[in-house]
């Protein structure tokens, strides 16, 4: 370990996804450092996606606070030396049934978090703002370069957009330690089942049918979450000079398809592929998303490692292994739309 021995890391939405896997990645890999989540715990926010042995030790603390609350997020960076803010509202499907929400928490609270990091100074060494690839939207083919411009497709991928623009804005402005990664589609454990791999792999587990929006000829470039983890603690080791306001892809650079994703699912679990079907497309689709990862790989010499096959069937087993975790969220994997004043559920 080396830039952040010892050094104090706060991590905005600690508790989702991306934020816990990558706090339990950090907890291991770096035995000095203190870790700090702000975490509100909306649906997809759990206390429990972080281990016991954590959340007990002195090296780690929990505040449930909102991103939003100027005095409280001031406060915190007072103490802090760098900080990963992964909080947002990330479910594209809901941002179309109310995106307020979206513009409220991903630029907004954006906007609260930088202006504290205005306030801390010179005392936070490194501010990775986590972006996404949906903020290039559609109309375009092949590996995507961080130059292309931004289209976004959604009310989510616009609130995203808008948020990085703001944090680029303020880096130029005042020269704050930014770095901003654009991550393809992440997967493996802990993800709400609202997402389309947890979704596919619990209803194969009930026995119920996998529902592709569309053709399912739509690809994604897809990496697994402990090689986010590592790519994320490389910029943290690399020096602030070498990638201070730069912007980075995370992906493998390999689209896959919907529907291989479907097949592999139910191939893996012994099922049979007459439990895939497709319905109505979603408003806003993309329909292809592939990174070009030369810059992750020239600036901070990441790749992932994990093998889509490997990473999707341990996937796979987690959910098996843990029906406790997402039994409770059964029922709220869809979200109601009205499309041209009828209401569908995608
Ligand atoms: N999952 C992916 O494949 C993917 C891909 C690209 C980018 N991203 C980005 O990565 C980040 C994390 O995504 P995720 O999939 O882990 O999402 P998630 O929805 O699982 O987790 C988001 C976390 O943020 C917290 N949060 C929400 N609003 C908050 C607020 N106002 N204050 C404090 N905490 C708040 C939630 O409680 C939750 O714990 C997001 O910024 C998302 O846009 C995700």
């Amino acid at each position: 370990m080396k830039h952040t021995a010892k050094k104090t890391i706060l991590v905005t939405g600690g508790m989702g996804f991306i934020g816990s896997n990558f706090v339990e990645a950090l907890y291991k890999a770096k035995p000095e450092s203190h870790i700090v989540v702000l975490d509100i715990l909306n649906y997809a926010g759990r206390f429990e996606n972080i281990p016991p042995n954590i959340h007990s030790s002195p090296r780690f603390r929990f505040v449930r606070g909102d991103i939003r609350d100027q005095g409280l997020v001031e406060q915190l960076m007072q103490n802090v030396d760098y900080v990963v803010h992964f909080a947002a509202e990330s479910h594209v499907t809901r941002s179309l049934q109310n995106s307020h929400v979206f513009y409220d928490v991903n630029l907004m609270g954006t906007h609260t978090m930088i202006r504290a990091l205005l306030q801390a100074g010179r005392s936070i060494e490194k501010f990775i703002h986590i972006s996404t690839c949906e903020v290039y939207g559609d109309a375009y083919t092949g590996p995507i370069q961080e130059t292309l411009a931004q289209r976004p497709a959604t009310p989510y991928a616009g609130s995203k957009a808008a948020a990085e623009t703001l944090v680029y804005a303020f880096y130029k402005s005042f020269g704050i330690p930014v770095v901003i990664v654009r991550p393809f589609n992440g997967y493996g454990p802990r993800e709400h089942i609202e997402k389309v791999i947890p979704r596919f792999i619990t209803n194969i587990i009930q026995n119920k049918p996998i529902e592709i929006h569309g053709t399912g000829k739509q690809t994604r470039d897809w990496t697994y979450i402990d090689d986010f983890s590592h790519g994320l603690m490389a910029i943290l080791d690399t020096p602030i000079k070498k990638v201070h306001g730069e912007i980075m892809n995370f992906g493998s650079g390999k689209g896959i398809s919907i529907n291989d994703i479907a097949s592999i699912i139910v191939d893996h679990s012994g099922t049979n592929r007459n439990m895939i079907t497709h319905i109505a497309d979603r408003p806003g689709q993309v329909y292809s998303f592939e990174a070009d990862t030369a810059v992750a790989q020239k600036l901070i010499g990441w790749n992932p490692a994990t093998k889509f096959q490997d990473g999707l069937k341990q996937t796979i087993d987690w959910y098996r292994n843990n029906p406790g975790w997402w039994m409770p969220l059964l029922g709220t994997e869809k979200v109601e739309v009205a499309i041209d004043h009828t209401k569908v559920q995608f």
